[in-house]
């Protein structure tokens, strides 16, 4: 089938209290992985596109890659999403090139002005039958959000949220309630702000809100990472438990980068100290796609609950 919104994968996903996930995609082995996993598990699923990644592989060949895994793999519903657009003009472009979704991330800007820059994405995108994500409130560092009142000035304020969606007409919004980029989420115990999360939903009921920075930085692919030479200490996830729970609220979307880039990682540096004298790349790519693929039907299956959705 040909690529699809996130419309009718959200409005399931809301009803049902499951999420989907939204993967960063870099080359042919993560985009193979990925889909495979989808396919296997009968799960809808979100390819997304950052504009690092679009840099680094170049305009055409990722859309061209995603073009293959709708061949390869027709009966699987996959959105095609632009991940943290900065610019009106980039945003334009990917809509022009036949992605499906694409998120206009005004969140460092000031309220009036991230407003002004998502409803112009929308007003361009709409027509063109794309859906748009913005974001409200600022993802916390480790440092940040200790205490109430950096909590308040960081993350989504609900009221404006309602207001923000309201003003924008953005059809899903990424909120900030303690999740981070990356592998150093936390310093000591994981907290997010259920609270928040909740009230956030009972103000915009049936709306799909999104998390990014959700990997859970799986430990055995740290530890690989660290037993085959890499040195990545004290790194910290999001519990499996906590997405879990988010999707029993408004979350119908889970963004996962650091998971792909660990489990990719692990199984080069192992593939690499186990079969020293190989230097076929298909090797230990192949290693790093399976590695891949077992991760996120593990994700789809046992966080996300967005198997047999199809
Ligand atoms: O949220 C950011 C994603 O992990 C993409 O990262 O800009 O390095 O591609 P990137
Ligand atoms: P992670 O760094 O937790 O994988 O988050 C990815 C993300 O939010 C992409 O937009
Ligand atoms: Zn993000």
């Amino acid at each position: 089938m040909p690529l699809v919104t996130t419309k009718d994968m959200f409005e399931k996903a809301y009803a049902g209290h499951y999420a989907i996930g939204a993967f960063n995609v870099n080359n042919m082995e993560i985009i193979q992985g990925i889909v495979e996993a989808a396919k296997e598990t009968k799960s809808p699923v979100i390819l997304q596109v950052s504009a690092g990644a679009r840099k680094y592989a170049n305009a055409s060949y990722l859309k061209k890659l995603v073009e293959a895994a709708l061949i390869e793999a027709p009966e699987v519903e996959i959105a095609l999403h632009l991940d943290h657009g900065d610019t009106f003009e980039l945003c334009k472009q990917v809509i022009d090139d036949g992605f499906t979704s694409v998120m206009i991330d005004g969140s460092h800007l000031p309220y009036e002005e991230n407003i002004a820059l998502s409803k112009k994405v929308v007003e361009y995108a709409h027509p063109r039958g794309v859906v748009v994500e913005a974001e409200l409130g600022r993802l916390a560092g480790v440092e940040d959000a200790v205490n109430v009142s950096a909590k308040d000035a960081t993350y989504t304020d609900p009221m404006q949220a309602v207001d923000f969606v309201k003003r924008t007409g953005v059809d899903s919004l990424a909120i900030a309630i303690g999740t981070s980029h990356g592998a150093y989420k936390f310093k000591g115990e994981p907290e997010l702000d259920f609270e928040r999360l909740k009230t956030i939903t009972e103000l915009l009921p049936n709306y799909p809100l999104v998390l990014h920075g959700a990997s859970t930085v799986i430990k055995e692919f740290v530890d690989t990472c660290n037993q085959y030479g890499g040195d990545i200490p004290g790194a910290q996830g999001v519990p499996e438990d906590m997405l879990k729970e988010a999707s029993k609220y408004g979350v119908c979307k889970i963004n996962i980068d650091t998971d792909l880039r660990l489990a990719m990682t692990a199984a080069i540096r192992k593939s690499f100290v186990e079969s020293p004298s190989n230097f076929d790349p298909r090797k230990y790519l192949g290693d790093a796609r399976t590695a891949i693929k077992e991760m996120v039907k593990h994700k789809i299956v046992d966080v996300l609950g967005s198997n047999d959705k199809l």
